[in-house]
């Protein structure tokens, strides 16, 4: 399963490198030492980017990996040191590396502040700011975590789904959009739908990509019943899809692709949806593949700049115990080397290393079952440095 996961992955890269994505990143054959900026956030964020940082170290250290890692303040934890969740140095550090790796943001203790600054307003920030508008969230089952799944075994059992998900549009970046008082003196709160044909144009040239190097087969998800904006992103995804004849579209409702989700997950290859419902359906896909601590996500802009983190975010009932599963973000470590960084050897052996773990019964408490005894966040760390140590470069 991974090993067909990887392949994939490989083919995407070479969609990207042969125009997908229309230019080189940064990364050059002259700049050897590439940049990674880790925006560790907020709840377990700093636990499973130490993980990362764990990894990263090894290979610098041990393999002569010429990288150099940085790091900067984002959400919570950068609205308690300067007074803002997304600081400009962090965002000039952001604009000037190779690539970032992001934990997670967000505390609830900060929900009574306007939206500009609260926590999640860092990743909203550099998503526009980077112009990453092509979120790749893989929902993939390991073999060694079926019984892992709320769902039954024979409907997940070789799950292997690519959602891609507008992530600079719609509803998240709108305008007008606020809340404000009406003259009769009520409240009004306000958000924006709007998706403007080229935003469609590009994501679904980027899904359709990708869908070429998959199982050629694409469900486009909106609601074009209620939705104007939605009957535009219809037609136009309907019009790219004339270029890619060898893809077979199909279209379905947000709210009947939940209930698909769940009832028959393995009918879809592709989905490429809006802002909004990509950001529902990825959590939803997530849980069929047994915990939303498993999957990894790339979020990329036209020249193949990308931002990495683990789709679970900040889970604070769980921070700062040890008990976190580090995986999701060492899988978003291994799609930056494929995507950003171009080395897809360290991106296999981070794949490999992270499905051995898994064969061997490594659990976090998430994945556990059956009885098997959970290990803490830095102990399955260690063990996939160790796997990834034991094989060489
Ligand atoms: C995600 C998250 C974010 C989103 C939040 C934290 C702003 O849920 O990346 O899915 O809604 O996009
Ligand atoms: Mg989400």
């Amino acid at each position: 399963m991974l090993a067909k996961n990887r392949l994939w992955f490989q083919h995407l890269l070479y969609g990207i490198l042969c125009g997908l994505f229309s230019s080189s990143t940064k990364w050059t054959q002259n700049k050897m030492t590439n940049e990674v900026l880790i925006l560790a956030g907020d709840g377990i964020g700093p636990e499973v980017m130490a993980e990362a940082e764990k990894l990263l170290r090894y290979l610098i250290d041990h393999e002569g990996l010429d990288l150099e890692i940085s790091h900067a303040l984002a959400g919570g934890a950068a609205i308690e040191a300067v007074g803002q969740p997304l600081p400009d140095a962090t965002l000039a550090a952001a604009r000037a590396c190779d690539a970032i790796l992001l934990g997670a943001v967000g505390d609830s203790k900060y929900d009574g502040l306007d939206m500009s600054q609260r926590p999640e307003r860092a990743l909203l920030g550099l998503r526009s700011a980077l112009g990453l508008f092509a979120n790749l969230r893989p929902a993939l089952l390991s073999p060694h975590l079926a019984d892992a799944s709320p769902l039954k075994p024979e409907i997940i059992s070789g799950l292997d789904i690519m959602i891609v998900r507008e992530l600079t549009g719609g509803i998240y970046f709108g305008e007008p959009r606020g809340i404000h008082t009406d003259e009769e003196g009520q409240r009004v709160g306000i958000n924006t739908l709007v998706y403007t044909e080229p935003e469609i144009v590009r994501i679904a040239k980027a899904a359709f990509e990708i869908a070429v190097r998959r199982g050629r087969r694409i469900c486009s998800v909106d609601k074009s019943n209620v939705l104007e904006s939605t009957v535009l992103w219809r037609e136009v995804v309907t019009e790219v899809g004339a270029d890619y004849p060898q893809v077979e579209l199909t279209h379905m409702l947000a709210d009947n692709a939940g209930m698909q989700l769940v009832a028959n997950p393995k009918q879809f290859d592709v989905i490429v949806t809006t802002n909004m419902f990509g950001d529902i359906l990825s959590d939803l896909a997530s849980m069929s593949t047994g915990s939303i601590g498993m999957l990894p996500s790339a979020s990329l802009n036209d020249s193949g700049f990308g931002m990495y983190e683990p789709v679970h975010g900040t889970a604070p009932d769980i921070a700062g115990q040890n008990i976190a599963n580090p995986l999701a973000t060492l899988l978003s470590v291994a799609m930056m080397f494929r995507y950003t960084l171009n080395q897809p050897n360290i991106a296999d052996r981070v794949d490999a290393a992270v499905d051995t773990a898994l064969a061997r019964g490594l659990r976090t408490g998430d994945i556990a079952s059956n009885g098997i005894v959970a290990i803490g966040t830095s102990e399955m760390g260690d063990a996939v440095v160790e796997i990834l140590s034991s094989r060489g470069g």
